[in-house]
């Protein structure tokens, strides 16, 4: 029996934050378990915006690093760079071909991202999503972990597998490509920012208070966390529309304490922010501390890290060749001699 298959990654800019790790990566952690996982860092897509090319190969070897920090084991999965594998690119550009324009351009994100970027969209901000799918189709993933903000992605990368490559290019009985579902998790699904409770937890936010990155030393946790913004009331509670900060800090504290959501509103439900903050503050430096040095020993041994990524690199290699052969095959190329 093959085990079924996970695909998931992270773009490499700037540095992960809490929302990254409890809506995607800790997820792959359990499911490495069960699962075939390849994760990689996506720094293809990390030059769909604006990027400082001096920093672009070291932010993707600490974003490697930082997966197997928080658990991802190189015996149980795959780690590789995106754009070491170059089919990647060329499923893009197969399934760009057969994209529908205006499935793009109402991609949620692309409207978000292109209103930052004014008069400088490229064209691959608006082509990311096929890109993803190119990443997700390749593995013939079953299961792609991400956090609430990808569905959108998600249902697009189905929606051309199925529509536009089976329907067309394959049948019924021979599906060419493996159509994938989406896993969001309910806890740590949308985590958000500090200094906002309505808007998500991102590496853009131009205010580094808005988000505890998983490298943050303890001085720096502490004190994003006393400037959090709260609200005048007294006490924590889940679900209360009016006070979404609360929502989101009982959330992290649930989770990162390990304690559990109904306990941690029982705890804290008489409780003052005083008092509240350094309790969230400690176990939110307890939470990132084995995550911290476990990233200082991998970052102080770059061959190690060089033999993981290029084990995960070949690993990969094997199993997209032999999709994109599938493809280029039901498009009508010939095989490559
Ligand atoms: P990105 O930072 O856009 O590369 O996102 C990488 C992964 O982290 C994706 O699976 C996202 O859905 C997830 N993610 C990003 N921000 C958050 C957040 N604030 N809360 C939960 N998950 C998030
Ligand atoms: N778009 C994803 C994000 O920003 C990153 C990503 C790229 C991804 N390719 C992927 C996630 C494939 C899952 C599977 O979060």
């Amino acid at each position: 029996m093959t085990r079924p298959r996970v695909l998931s990654g992270v773009q490499p800019t700037g540095a992960l934050h809490l929302g990254n790790w409890l809506g995607a990566i800790r997820n792959w952690v359990e499911l490495q378990n069960s699962h075939d996982t390849f994760v990689c860092v996506v720094d293809l897509h990390a030059i769909t915006v604006p990027h400082d090319p001096a920093k672009l190969a070291g932010d993707s070897r600490t974003t490697a690093a930082l997966y197997l920090a928080c658990g991802m084991d190189p015996d149980r999965c795959s780690v590789f760079i995106q754009s070491e594998v170059s089919a990647h690119s060329e499923l893009c550009w197969l399934l760009n071909c057969v994209t529908p324009l205006n499935w793009l351009e109402r991609m949620i994100q692309f409207k978000e991202k292109s209103v930052k970027q004014g008069d400088n969209v490229s064209v691959g901000l608006l082509d990311y999503p096929v890109l993803m799918a190119a990443d997700i189709l390749l593995y013939d993933a079953d299961l792609v972990p991400v956090g609430e903000d990808q569905k959108q992605h998600l249902e697009l990368a189905r929606d051309i597998a199925q529509q536009r490559i089976n329907a067309r290019f394959g049948s019924e009985e021979r599906p060419v490509l493996k159509v994938p579902e989406p896993l969001i998790l309910k806890e740590g699904a949308r985590v958000m920012s500090l200094t906002d409770g309505r808007s998500k937890m991102s590496k853009s936010d131009p205010n580094e208070g808005s988000r505890i990155t998983l490298l943050d030393p303890p001085e720096v946790i502490n004190k994003k966390i006393k400037r959090a913004k709260t609200d005048p009331q007294r006490g924590l509670e889940f679900g209360n529309p009016d006070r979404p900060e609360t929502d989101n800090l009982l959330g992290l504290y649930a989770i990162l304490s390990g304690c559990g959501r109904d306990a941690a509103a029982e705890q804290c439900a008489e409780m003052g922010w005083g008092q509240f903050k350094p309790l969230l503050a400690e176990a939110t430096v307890a939470a990132l501390e084995p995550i911290q040095q476990r990233h200082r020993e991998l970052m102080a041994d770059p061959a190690e890290l060089d033999r993981v990524l290029s084990s995960g690199r070949e690993r990969a290699e094997t199993v997209a060749q032999n999709t994109l052969e599938r493809v280029r095959s039901a498009m009508g190329f010939a095989p490559r001699a």
